[in-house]
């Protein structure tokens, strides 16, 4: 069976695609190729980010391999965080320091447009290819619901009453930007056995 990499050290991002590709490719994490090493994320954009992880471990592994980089783009805020998504409140912070700037920079604005993108680039056989998933939405004015992480609280998505911290697993993968561009990977890797 042929042998792919997530560049991912998260177990349940893992778990999920190694379910779905059961019997097509033998799917495997970081840890699993012994890399503890902290990949460089220096790109300006989604789609650097994502070709850069997936590079790195093609360069210094050798196997195939795919990787995601997600942001938050606010109209209000010209696009921001976008790639800064995971640092938007400094080098070290948490998600709650990230929501509570986010709710304090968009105090007071009606238009309260955003979307969460995802890239994920993959190298295969040589070649890269990309992979994008969208989803539009709001910010909220204040935290809804526990479940999810990052700003799942205050983000909700068209179309629904509800946050996507007030969704469960599953509700959210089927509409989320990480969801949609994980689809379309999934349709083309099948599509090639
Ligand atoms: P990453 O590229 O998946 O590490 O995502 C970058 C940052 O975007 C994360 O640190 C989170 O702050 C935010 N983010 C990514 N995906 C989601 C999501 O599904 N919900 C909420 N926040 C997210």
């Amino acid at each position: 069976m042929e042998t792919l990499i997530i560049a991912t050290h998260n177990k349940h991002k893992l778990q999920e695609i190694q379910n779905i590709l059961q019997g097509l490719y033998e799917v495997k994490g970081l840890s699993d190729i012994g890399c503890t090493d902290e990949i460089p994320e220096t790109g300006n954009n989604l789609k650097t980010n994502a070709l850069q992880k997936a590079s790195y471990v093609k360069e210094h592994y050798g196997y195939d391999c795919f990787a995601d980089d997600t942001g938050l783009e606010v109209d209000a805020l010209n696009g921001a965080p976008g790639v800064y998504s995971a640092r938007y409140a400094g080098e070290h912070c948490s998600f709650d320091d990230n929501v509570a700037k986010m709710l304090r920079e968009m105090e007071g604005k009606t238009q309260r447009n955003a979307r969460f993108c995802t890239v994920v680039a993959l190298i295969k056989n040589g070649e890269t290819h990309y992979f994008e998933g969208v989803v539009e939405g709001e910010i909220l004015t204040e935290r809804h619901g526990n479940e999810g992480f990052g700003y799942d609280p205050i983000f909700r998505p068209k179309g629904y009453e509800k946050s996507f911290a007030e969704l469960t697993t599953e509700e959210k993968n089927a509409i989320s930007h990480r969801g949609r561009a994980v689809a379309k990977l999934i349709d083309f890797l099948k599509q090639q056995k």
